[in-house]
């Protein structure tokens, strides 16, 4: 029975780690990227998610954010959240890389999270550089300027540009401890973290996989539980 055997796995484990991406908010109402209802069906990325396309239309590209911090704030953790919240206080070591830019993590209750897309509750000026946070909905006015009069972006990572270095570095220095990693509501699509899974197989870690579908990554996972995370991780939390 492979939940027993994955519960097994993480009651031996000291060390853990956790990727998550869209399908872990599935369960909250929203949309994950790939797949018949996904943002990308709807949506090309380079014509929403690229630098160019801000810098073409900066407007267009904070109005399909906007739509998306709307959803968020409207949305809450689900359960499937709420159980990584439950698994940090169990392990001398936990780390959640998360995919995901909503903030649902952190409102579940977890509190070492490695946001490696970035957040859609931050701000970046374009001019100064300057990080501010600010989840005001709607924005007043698109597309938001600076202090400095400088144009804002949302402080997630686009196509085509490069994970901040300090978060991907935490992210892989918690793959390449860990004893267990959890590979949850991911398609594995977009790298680096769809190789995640495979780095921490090739040091002898295991991986539990938790997908509503198999992916890439399914068939040499350690385990790989097919379902709801939002049924699968409480259940795996239940018994670790
Ligand atoms: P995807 O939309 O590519 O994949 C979502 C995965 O979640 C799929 O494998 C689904 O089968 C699975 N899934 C859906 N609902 C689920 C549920 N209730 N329980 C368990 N699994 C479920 O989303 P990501 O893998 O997160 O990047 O996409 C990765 C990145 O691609 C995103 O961060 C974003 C996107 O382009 C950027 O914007 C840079």
């Amino acid at each position: 029975m492979s939940l027993a055997e994955a519960r097994r796995l993480l009651a031996a484990a000291r060390s853990v780690a956790a990727l998550t991406g869209a399908g872990v908010s599935a369960e909250s109402g929203l949309a994950t990227f790939r797949g018949s209802e996904g943002l990308w069906r709807r949506h090309r990325p380079e014509d929403l998610a690229t630098p160019e396309a801000f810098a073409r239309d900066p407007r267009l590209v904070w109005a399909w954010y906007e739509e998306r911090r709307r959803a968020a704030a409207a949305a809450r953790p689900n359960p499937a959240h709420e159980a990584l919240a439950a698994l940090e206080n169990r392990f001398p070591e936990f780390t959640l890389i998360t995919q995901n830019v909503d903030g649902l993590h952190a409102r579940a209750g977890s509190r070492r999270v490695l946001e490696i897309h970035g957040c859609l509750w931050r701000t970046r000026c374009c001019s100064c550089g300057e990080v501010r946070e600010d989840r005001r909905v709607p924005l007043p006015a698109l597309p938001p300027r600076c202090a400095c009069e400088g144009l804002l972006r949302p402080d997630v990572v686009w196509f085509g540009e490069p994970l901040p270095f300090e978060l991907l570095s935490g992210a892989f220095r918690a793959v390449d401890a860990c004893d267990v990693l959890i590979v949850a509501g991911t398609s594995g699509a977009v790298q680096p973290a769809g190789s995640m899974g495979r780095r921490a197989l090739a040091r002898g870690a295991a991986v539990i996989e938790v997908n509503l579908e198999r992916t890439p990554l399914s068939g040499e996972a350690t385990v790989f539980l097919e379902g709801r995370a939002g049924e699968i991780l409480p259940a795996l939390a239940r018994g670790a």
